[in-house]
């Protein structure tokens, strides 16, 4: 393999004649292919298809003594609320059923702090500073909630085995106006992590200087596995009871990427002190969420363990989409250009996460969008977009047919050697 470090500058403008011209071949084809998000392929969308055929008109409506069709039921019907149980590995009687997305719950929460204070507290508006650890790198979408609400973000960053959690345990210990900290405990957004049991253990003990300190456990991931060895993630509600630390968690999930994001059924859950606060702060301000959607879910998904069965269906179109970008990392990354991205191989969830040299992620994303290959934004990951090593690119394997994949990620492999080319041209 040609090597970018070892061969003198006439070598690597030879090299670069030869990249351009397969840039440019690949950018003739008029490419329009979107690896920015993690949306589910149409493949996967027919996978709950059916669903949508399970509620005529004549169909039992009555759940829990109410019928769906009518007021009633604020909390969530009983089974979604059996199903959420068991995704977040919290009692049903913590659990409360929410819209058609948590991040929309995340924020309602958020919102109900900054307004009405957490529990008793003073409201975080009428606190002179509101800060949330932000696990870098991140979602995006988490990042936004924070902005939007002007929340000083502090970064904490990522170990192999989740927040770096020395820094989680001084800075909740020494500042009051540290408020929360976002997490994806399990295959984390976007490097895939398992936060280890140590880490959750932490996270239970944790004495925050601020009574009105959460930690925001976004489990959106808790089920969607790539192997066949189920990962297991210790139990964090369990951890703070037995730490009497159970007001700490606010717990989210959704089946956004079980069966159809932005139209499926979302769920927190929490402590009764906690849960109480957010019942009351949701019966004023809805009048009941969409139960038609909760019962089809209900009938189609049935429990737990059929849940973990049509799990099965999204893995095998899944994985062999993340094993195209990885066969093909590992072919272009080899030998003497290892250096010139690292990246994870998740064992669940959505994405890769791609670390290319210092520098060069906005040229890598800028090229690939230019031959028309869409990524998310270099710097997404990070809070304000601004990633200040600019290296890490969220790669999304899951909407793409593998075909288009292939092309995608050849492409996106010809322009991070492209810019690394380049940089070193510069340099000499
Ligand atoms: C970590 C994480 N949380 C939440 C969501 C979205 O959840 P919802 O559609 O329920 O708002 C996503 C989607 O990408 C995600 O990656």
């Amino acid at each position: 393999m040609f090597s970018y470090d070892l061969n003198p500058k006439n070598k690597l403008t030879e090299e670069l004649d030869l990249l351009i011209k397969k840039y440019n071949e690949y950018k003739s084809k008029g490419l329009d292919l979107d690896m920015s998000r993690g949306k589910l392929s149409k493949e996967q969308l027919e996978i709950s298809s059916p669903m949508l055929d399970i509620l005529p008109g004549d169909s039992n409506f009555i759940v829990d003594k109410s019928d769906c069709r009518n007021y009633g039921l604020h909390d969530g019907i009983s089974t979604m609320k059996s199903i959420f149980s068991r995704i977040l590995n919290v009692n049903s009687d913590n659990i409360f059923i929410g819209g058609n997305s948590s991040i929309s719950m995340m924020f309602d929460i958020i919102s109900l702090y900054f307004t009405h204070g957490v529990c008793k507290e003073k409201p975080w508006s009428q606190q002179p500073k509101v800060k949330f650890l932000c696990p870098v790198p991140g979602y995006d979408r988490h990042f936004n909630i924070l902005s939007y609400f002007n929340i000083e973000p502090i970064l904490v960053p990522m170990k192999s085995d989740g927040p770096d959690m020395d820094i989680v345990e001084e800075a909740v210990r020494n500042d009051e106006s540290i408020k929360g900290i976002c997490c994806v405990p399990k295959y984390s957004n976007p490097q895939g992590i398992i936060y280890s049991d140590e880490v959750v253990k932490r996270f239970s003990k944790l004495h925050p200087r601020s009574a009105d300190f959460r930690i925001f456990w976004d489990n959106a991931y808790a089920v969607h596995d790539l192997t066949d060895s189920k990962e297991e993630l210790l139990d964090l509600m369990n951890q703070c009871i037995q730490n009497k630390n159970e007001d700490l968690p606010i717990f989210f999930s959704s089946t956004s990427k079980i069966t159809f994001p932005s139209s499926g059924v979302s769920a927190l859950a929490a402590s009764e002190k906690n849960l109480r606060q957010i019942k009351n702060y949701y019966n004023h301000k809805t009048i009941g969420f969409d139960k038609l959607n909760q019962l089809r879910h209900a009938k189609f998904l049935i429990n737990y363990e059929n849940l973990l069965e049509h799990m099965k269906k999204h893995r095998k179109l899944l994985r062999p989409k993340f094993q195209v970008i990885l066969n093909c990392f590992a072919r272009e990354f080899s030998d003497s250009n290892k250096n010139l991205a690292t990246w994870n191989e998740p064992k669940g969830g959505y994405f890769i996460s791609v670390d290319v040299e210092q520098g060069l992620a906005k040229t890598v994303v800028e090229l690939c969008k230019d031959a028309g290959v869409k990524l998310t934004d270099a710097g997404a990951t990070f809070p304000g977009g601004i990633d200040l090593e600019d290296k890490n690119i969220r790669i999304a394997p899951s909407y793409l047919p593998a075909n288009e994949l292939n092309i995608a990620v050849n492409l996106f492999c010809i322009c991070v050697k492209i810019a690394a080319v380049r940089k070193r041209l510069l340099e000499n």
